[in-house]
């Protein structure tokens, strides 16, 4: 199933031997003392999962990989332009890992003088980014080539609110995602195949 807006909840493998991680969270075992590491899961993810089927979407668009109570599992291809607004991630912490291309991620940042600006962070193919509750970015591929990314939520996504930077403030939109499990799991992305391939027992 492809659709193009939102969720953004949204690989190839490019890497061997994994890349770099941005942020926190990092372990070696994708359960750490009973706890999910969503980076840890995304970056392991990112390497072992393919995009079905042809690579020309014109708009951006998503797989869900794999939906269990602890986490779920989005892969997102991003065109040339492909942007998902400021949003959250409801009680969800997360990761995405850049499989191909580049994506720029844009952070709400308040400085010293409580002025609120958008922070940009560049992530490029191999980047593991993790973040947590409460994190509010948007994200966009700005380059001319597509982008794949695989994303991680834990607990798994259920709603995403949306929202507006108006002055220095962060503004909700009326506009809200909400899980309905209407998506399904692709056959070609069947994470059991995968976790059965060696890595831990999910
Ligand atoms: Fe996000």
């Amino acid at each position: 199933m492809l659709r193009s807006d939102p969720p953004h909840p949204a690989p190839l493998p490019p890497r061997a031997g994994g890349g770099r991680v941005a942020a926190r969270q990092h372990g070696r075992a994708a359960r750490l003392n009973d706890k999910i590491v969503p980076t840890d899961i995304a970056a392991r993810l990112a390497t072992a999962v393919q995009w079905p089927g042809a690579l020309d979407v014109e708009d951006r668009s998503w797989r869900l990989v794999a939906r269990t109570p602890d986490f779920d599992a989005w892969l997102i291809a991003w065109p040339t332009g492909g942007k998902v607004e400021l949003h959250d991630h409801g009680a969800a912490s997360g990761a995405l890992s850049v499989i191909s291309g580049t994506l720029v991620e844009a952070v709400p940042r308040r400085d010293e003088t409580g002025r609120l600006s958008l922070v940009h962070n560049e992530l490029r193919a191999g980047t593991t980014l993790g973040f947590g509750t409460g994190h509010v970015h948007d994200v966009t591929n700005e380059a001319g080539e597509l982008a794949l990314s695989l994303h991680v939520y834990s607990p798994a996504l259920t709603t995403m609110t949306f929202f507006d930077l108006e002055g220095d403030h962060l503004v909700a939109k009326g506009l809200r995602w909400a899980y309905d499990g209407s998506e399904e799991h692709d056959p070609a992305l069947d994470l059991t195949s995968w976790a059965g391939a060696g890595a831990a027992g999910w």
